[in-house]
């Protein structure tokens, strides 16, 4: 079988780490792995199938010899550098959203919409985190009855935020918990025993970025411009897995019984879906985990064609570094 150089941008974050983890437990062939994060990070070392890698400063020219790149450090780090490693004949996939929306560039979530990989120029974008997990769990609706209108809100942990936003909720928790004051820094707001509605920055519409990425993604990926999404985004204090109310308006009438079929023959998705048992997804079962966790699904009894459901994923994995990987392992396998 054939083996690949791939570089790791951003190789010491949190979503760098999951994804050098993902590539070794899915056992993605490589040849190389290099690490790469900036001059603050080179020199430390990581752990890769049993030995240790040496990080390395990420130059103009770290992407010589390399066939994949995994990219998240930021989207300027992937608008300065991404061109660089095309240009090496390197395919990018990008987990910052500075190539999302651009028209030439593919957003890919494989079991939604891998047949928009093969008009890849180069570079692949990753969605939103919370975009992914969601066109998981709505593309079997969608294929079925088609979808009106989607109002999601999140409930997004603080690892979507990266190793700083972790260690701020850690050891604010820490600190408030002995009776101390810990002032916020990562977040606007103290974000232990809190809930911030707030996730990016605010757009003059009121909306905020974050909200527009999954108005906009899910648009994108589903192929749909004419699906209506609105979205309210709030950053809970969870390490890991981000949770969201999602309520569908769909086409055609479904019944709750039928979104249960089908999501439980959906590609990604396990139906958790039991509240008799108190059996539904939380954070806590779903960090760690690969799936997109689906439960809570009735009927809404405000509209006609309406279904409610509770969706939960861990957002470093299918949210990030598993729907790279999987984006890497179609295009060797195609
Ligand atoms: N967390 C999530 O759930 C999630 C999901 C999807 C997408 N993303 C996106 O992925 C990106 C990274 O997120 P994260 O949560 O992993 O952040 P993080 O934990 O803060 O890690 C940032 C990484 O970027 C590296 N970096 C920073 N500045 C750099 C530079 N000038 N040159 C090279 N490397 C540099 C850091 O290296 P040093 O150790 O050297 O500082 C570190 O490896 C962001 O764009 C984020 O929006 C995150």
């Amino acid at each position: 079988m054939k083996e690949y150089v791939v570089a790791v941008v951003g190789a010491t974050g949190v979503v760098g780490k999951e994804m050098i983890d993902t590539l070794e437990s899915r056992e993605f062939p490589i040849k190389r792995l290099i690490p790469l994060a900036s001059e603050r990070s080179a020199g430390s070392t990581i752990s890769f199938n049993e030995k240790s890698i040496r990080v390395e400063e990420l130059t103009e020219s770290s992407f010589e010899g390399v066939d994949f790149a995994l990219f998240s450090a930021g989207g300027s780090i992937s608008e300065k550098y991404a061109p660089f490693a095309v240009k090496s004949g390197c395919i990018v996939i990008d987990n910052t959203s500075h190539f999302r929306m651009d028209p030439t560039v593919p957003l890919v979530v494989p079991e939604v919409n891998p047949g928009a990989l093969k008009d890849h120029k180069g570079i692949i974008a990753n969605p939103n985190c919370s975009t992914a997990q969601m066109v998981v769990a709505l593309k079997p609706i969608y294929d079925a009855v088609g979808i009106e209108r989607v109002v999601v809100s999140t409930y997004q942990s603080v690892s979507g935020a990266g190793k700083s936003a972790l260690e701020e909720l850690e050891n604010q928790s820490r600190v408030n918990l002995s009776g101390g004051n810990y002032p916020p820094s990562v977040f606007t707001h103290p974000i232990a025993f809190n809930v911030i509605p707030q996730i990016d920055s605010f757009l003059e519409s009121g909306y905020t970025k974050e909200e527009m990425k999954m108005i906009q993604e899910t648009q994108k990926i589903l192929n749909d411009p004419a699906i209506r999404v609105t979205a309210t985004a709030v950053r809970v204090p969870v390490f890991v897995g981000h949770s969201e109310s999602i309520n569908i308006q769909t086409k055609q009438k479904i019944t709750a019984q039928k979104v249960r079929e089908l999501l439980e023959n959906a590609p990604g998705v396990e139906v958790m879906d039991a509240p008799e048992n108190f059996e539904y997804p939380t954070p806590r079962s779903a960090a760690g985990q690969d799936a997109v966790f689906v439960g809570r699904i009735r009927e809404d009894v405000s509209i006609e064609n309406g279904i409610e459901l509770w969706c939960v994923c861990d957002n470093l994995r299918k949210g990030a570094a598993l729907n790279a990987v999987q984006i890497a392992e179609y295009l060797i396998q195609s």
